[in-house]
């Protein structure tokens, strides 16, 4: 149910800081990580990881690829499902599948995991469903644990995914003697991503306010970012375009020379993410440059890399999983240029919350 709410995306986009809690009591016992101990030893064997998805749960998988390159120190393939099924690659020796699915009913996943199956290749679901199609037909899985998740717009299962596979990740690396792994606190990571979360959706009309000043009678607006930041922006243009009918595009920041810049003029709404540490300097550069054209700049920064000027500063936190709070205020934006427009928040036109056909 809606309880007081009007929507369930505003619902869910609160219960953001309560699923990050319980991800974190759920999967860590004292230090110790709850997870399949012979599945941990299954993916440790592997010498890739394919991570197959579609949607926003495409983006969770492209945020995990820095995760597990970093924590789990194996190399990672992010796969669209419509097109991977079709169009397979040359597999490594020994691939590792991991299927994100918040419904874990998508057809277009589901096709590629058959395929798995009949290649014999081991597999994992991450998904919201535990007894869901890809749960059962996959040889491990792992709960999003971030309860049902209603509006056809994916928030809270896009945070809990990237989190579960922070969780995934961490247990790897912490099996094969992984540095990086061992030092990460994740535990802490994710109280004060839970803490971080609650503070932006404290501050709602903050966003009400920039989707009205941004956004109003606008036909077009972007997202840039680079590194963690550009796989963000992919996620925080989806947003906004399924639910407001603005037409929108993530790009990497460094691309709008190549073609994109071309699009800028006068007032168009660009929104840079600055929570990448490497891209920062160079993203600060390309907001002058659209600023030069004209482009109507809104600058979302993390604590740690935000100038003065800059409209919204996010808290930090470990930036590998930076996403999981950077993008709610995406989520609150998209959210109030929908309401704005009149639209319906939680079953835009044209979607369904689980795609079933290819
Ligand atoms: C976007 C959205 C869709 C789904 C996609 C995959 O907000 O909800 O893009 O992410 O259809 O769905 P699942 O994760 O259920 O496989």
């Amino acid at each position: 149910s809606k309880g007081t709410y009007d929507t369930f995306m505003l619902k869910e986009i609160d219960e953001q800081p309560a699923v990050m809690r319980k991800i974190s009591s759920n999967y860590f016992d004292g230090k110790k990580i709850n997870v399949d101990q012979k599945m941990l030893e299954d993916v440790a064997g592997a010498d890739r990881l394919y991570i197959v998805a579609a949607g926003t749960s495409y983006h969770a998988a492209l945020v995990g690829k820095d995760i597990f390159e970093n924590l789990a120190d194996v190399p990672v393939d992010v796969e669209l499902a419509s097109e991977f099924g079709y169009h397979m690659p040359k597999l490594s020796k020994k691939p590792f599948f991991i299927f994100l699915s918040q419904s874990g009913e998508t057809a277009d996943s589901r096709q590629v995991l058959v395929k798995v199956n009949e290649l014999g290749f081991h597999s994992l679901t991450m998904t919201n469903v535990a007894n869901s199609t890809l749960s059962r037909e996959a040889t491990y899985t792992m709960e999003l644990l971030a309860g049902p998740e209603i509006a056809v717009a994916s928030t809270k299962a896009y945070t809990a995914n990237i989190a579960v596979e922070a969780v995934l990740a961490k247990a790897i690396g912490e099996f094969k003697g992984v540095k990086a792994a061992q030092d990460l606190d994740l535990q802490e990571q994710l109280a004060l991503a839970a803490n971080a979360i609650q503070t932006i959706v404290d501050e709602k009309d903050k966003f009400k306010e920039i989707a009205a000043d941004y956004l109003t009678d606008k036909k077009d607006a972007f997202y840039i970012g680079r590194g963690i930041d550009y796989a963000l922006s992919l996620e925080a243009a989806l947003k906004l375009k399924e639910i407001s009918y603005i037409h929108s595009e993530g790009f990497a920041a460094g691309e709008l020379k190549h073609g994109t810049i071309s699009l800028i003029e006068k007032d168009t709404p660009v929104f840079a993410y600055i929570n990448d540490g490497i891209g920062a300097s160079h993203t600060r550069g390309n907001i002058q440059e659209v600023a030069a054209r004209g482009a109507h700049v809104l600058v979302i920064a993390s604590k740690k890399f935000a100038e003065k000027g800059d409209q919204v500063i996010v808290p930090e936190i470990d930036e590998m999983i930076s996403p999981i709070v950077s993008v709610v205020p995406a989520q609150l934006i998209a959210y109030y240029a929908s309401l704005a427009r009149g639209n319906n928040v939680d079953q835009p036109r044209n979607l369904a919350k689980s795609v079933t056909v290819e």
